[in-house]
């Protein structure tokens, strides 16, 4: 029994109807009306369910007001300062950060996971070599599963893990062959003595004729980027991941659609966007120009790499990777580059201007990393590739959960019918 009610009354006289109120660990309390309807007959209303808690779950905390990330209950702060991808991944997946001798495991089952089946490679013929990379990604990811039947069957605890070991040890192999196929060069096979960032960077920038040696500074760089990729709690991704997996959809098919869904301008699309965008300004002294554009709705012109529907303050994944980019222009000596000065004063002219003030609209995570992406010489079409390869962490996470949950249901949401109500059929010689 729920320890507080919140009651629905009605001005026309029908009596009034209590619902239970549910407490989180953290953050606004829920009223549960699931039983709204049977009560009342009456749905909610939430377009983009901008009042609506779609699921309980207990992997990521976001306080959006005050600009808080914590996976499992640990600051991204922290986590991006001392673990690399894989503990954090193992933190979202099981829970509580490895000990060392889990984390070795863990390590080195992803480690053995990483080639794919060598005909899943006879599958980007198919596509043309200029396709965009988000395109293989959604066809190669959803092909998976038509390899890999033995770990499908969602009722099985283990089945699923061993999917979420799969999937997380072969993206960074899928995104590199994603971006080698439209270059027309050798796909290269993982290397088992690379961590699981510099193999992606191999896998990626290497060649069959030449050695290829691991930055220090551009491998931080990268692992960084994927910690603060790697969940989001229920974005619109992660969302089309539970709703997809809600009906029984097996694992590979779900993150696929997860994938399309991250694909769009105003999720992962943003990152390449901010890129295309900061190229359409072209200088400091068009900025004003730009962002006068922006503030005419009907110009349909946003400031890309800013605004979040949670946070209503700076994004903190945003502050990380600007330091980061700082790290990695002045590694690579490119401290005068153009399009980060832009950036900068973009942002602080953004932040000063009343339009952007009275919104509470900040830089979020995109706005930076595709500098940083550009400096480590990866081409503005693979980035919303990258940002899939880290987010399939928390999208396998969240689907586990949900599939581990007594309240999950199939995902079916109702409506507000505006069409026309029933009329009677018109046969073709009679319509006007
Ligand atoms: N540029 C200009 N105006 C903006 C922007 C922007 N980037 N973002 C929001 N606004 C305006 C809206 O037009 C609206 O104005 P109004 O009150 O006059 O109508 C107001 O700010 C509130 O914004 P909403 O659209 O209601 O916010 P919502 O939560 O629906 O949208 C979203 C959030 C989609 C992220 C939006 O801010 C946006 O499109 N930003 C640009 C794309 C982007 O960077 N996306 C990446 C998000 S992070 C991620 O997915 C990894």
């Amino acid at each position: 029994m729920a320890e507080k009610l919140a009651t629905l009354s009605f001005h026309d006289g029908k009596p009034s109807v209590d619902f239970p109120i549910y407490s989180g660990n953290e953050g606004p309390d829920v009223i549960d009306v699931r039983a709204l309807y049977g009560k009342t007959g009456l749905f909610t209303y939430d377009p983009g369910f901008m009042s609506t808690a779609s699921c309980r779950s207990s992997i990521t905390y976001i306080d959006g007001d005050v600009g808080i990330l914590q996976y499992r209950g640990y600051p991204i702060e922290n986590l991006v300062e001392t673990c690399s991808f894989l503990e954090v991944a193992y933190l979202i997946l099981f829970g509580e950060l490895p000990k060392k001798d889990q984390l070795d495991t863990f390590v080195d089952t992803i480690t053995h996971h990483t080639m794919v089946h060598e005909q899943l490679s006879r599958f980007y013929n198919g596509f043309r070599r200029d396709a965009h990379p988000m395109a293989v990604m959604c066809g190669v990811v959803g092909a998976l599963s038509a390899f890999y039947h033995d770990s499908i069957d969602i009722n099985d605890a283990r089945s699923r893990e061993i999917s979420a070991y799969r999937l997380i040890a072969k993206l960074p192999t899928i995104t590199a062959m994603t971006y080698k196929y439209t270059t027309g060069q050798p796909f290269m096979y993982p290397r088992n003595n690379l961590s699981y960032v510099e193999n992606f960077l191999y896998m990626t920038f290497g060649t069959p004729c030449e050695d290829w040696k691991p930055n220090p500074v551009l491998t931080r760089a990268m692992e960084r980027i994927l910690i603060l990729h790697a969940d989001h709690e229920q974005n619109a991704s992660t969302s089309t991941v539970r709703l997809a997996g809600s009906t029984g959809a097996n694992p590979f098919a779900c993150i696929s659609a997860g994938i399309a869904a991250l694909w769009g301008p105003a999720h992962g699309g943003a990152n390449e966007a901010v890129l295309k965008m900061l190229d359409y300004i072209g200088d400091v002294k068009n900025i004003p120009q730009f962002l006068e554009r922006v503030k005419v709705k009907e110009d349909h012109t946003m400031l890309m790499g800013f605004g979040h529907r949670v946070y209503k303050n700076y994004d903190p994944r945003a502050r990380i990777i600007q330091k980061t980019c700082h790290e990695v222009l002045e590694a690579l000596d490119l401290k005068d580059d153009k399009l980060f000065k832009l950036a900068m004063a973009l942002e602080k002219i953004a932040l000063e201007d009343d339009y952007f003030i009275k919104r509470k609209l900040y830089p979020n995570v995109d706005f930076y990393s595709g500098i940083v992406y550009k400096a480590l010489g990866i081409p503005v079409p693979m980035f919303t590739a990258i940002f899939a390869l880290a987010r399939t962490v928390g999208w396998i996470a969240q689907w586990n959960e949900m599939l581990g949950d007594a309240d999950a249901k199939i995902g079916r949401p109702r409506q507000l019918f505006t069409g026309a109500a029933r009329r009677d059929f018109v046969p073709m010689g009679q319509r006007k």
